[in-house]
């Protein structure tokens, strides 16, 4: 029977202004193994809750069978994800990447990257952790005609990523939930300008540019309200000169400098100032996107 194990890296999306559109991948792991079996679906490697055939690693690998007009066979899928489930930091876009990668792969790679981001888009909405997880590093995405065009933006090599990640989840769902559905013009005029710069500051490496345009009208007004410390930690943060943003929909926080030493100068502080328990890892921008890493 035949067997594989794809990588899938952690996503940050939207990067303050780029509300459903930037994304970057990071230094984080989920490996989805897929092993073809006679009949049946066993599901290992999460909570018992994810065990069923809604299991999104199960769900896209269906979708992406369905779109090469293969047989739905048996199938076993074991999980070793150290993404944070519920965080914002993309662990559900990696289960779909890493379920349609799984079946175009088991069945002889019909399919394009392109056309795997195109299911996976259909079932997650908006394809700002999808395309930084199947194609690594800096991405920009625009939806047209249904369908997602994403691109690979330069980014300087010194930046650091400290994400802050709390014990408690925010459900992408709810947190969507939260924003109106129509912004005023200079709203939106403000969260275009800021996010043209947040992706030049990227590439400059030009940090104070960075703090400057890393801000949002479109979800971070909305949603830091659902997040307790949001403020208290931002005010910190911004002594540290580093740049700031929801991660994702949250409610993990994430900061980006240049200057090594900010997970020490935050230790020592954010317990003093926060309810919740936060939880500080440091990450690198992974500039390589889902792969396939053993295969029998
Ligand atoms: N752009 C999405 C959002 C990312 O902010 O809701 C989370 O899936």
């Amino acid at each position: 029977m035949k067997r594989v194990t794809i990588r899938v890296p952690a996503t940050t999306a939207n990067l303050g202004p780029g509300f459903d559109a930037f994304g970057c991948a990071l230094s984080l792991y989920t490996d989805v193994t897929f092993e073809e079996t006679e009949e049946g679906l066993e599901i290992t490697g999460c909570d018992e809750e994810f065990t069923g055939p809604d299991n999104l690693a199960y769900v896209s690998y269906c979708a992406a069978l369905a779109t090469m007009s293969e047989e739905l066979r048996g199938i076993k899928i074991h999980i070793d994800s150290q993404i944070p489930v519920c965080r914002g930091l993309g662990s559900s876009a990696a289960l779909l990447v890493a379920g349609a990668m799984g079946a175009n792969v088991l069945r002889g790679n019909k399919l394009s990257t392109q056309g795997l981001l195109n299911i996976t888009n259909a079932m997650e909405g908006h394809p700002d952790n999808l395309a930084p997880a199947f194609y690594g590093g800096l991405t920009a995405s625009m939806v047209d005609n249904g369908l997602p065009v994403c691109v690979n933006f330069p980014l300087h090599p010194d930046w650091e990523f400290l994400a802050l990640v709390p014990d408690f989840t925010l459900p992408t769902t709810v947190a969507r939930q939260a924003l109106p559905t129509e912004y005023d013009r200079a709203d939106a005029v403000y969260n275009i300008a800021h996010g043209a710069l947040v992706l030049k500051a990227l590439e400059l490496g030009d940090e104070k540019l960075l703090r400057n345009a890393m801000q949002d009208r479109i979800h971070q007004p909305y949603r830091k309200k659902m997040i307790s410390d949001y403020d208290k930690i931002e005010s910190l943060i911004r002594t540290t000169g580093a740049a700031f943003c929801l991660s994702g929909a949250g409610p993990t926080l994430l900061c980006i400098t240049r200057n090594p030493g900010l997970e020490e100068k935050l230790a020592r502080k954010i317990h003093d100032i926060t309810e919740a328990n936060w939880q500080m890892l440091p990450l690198h921008v992974e500039f390589q996107g889902a792969r396939v890493i053993s295969q029998e």
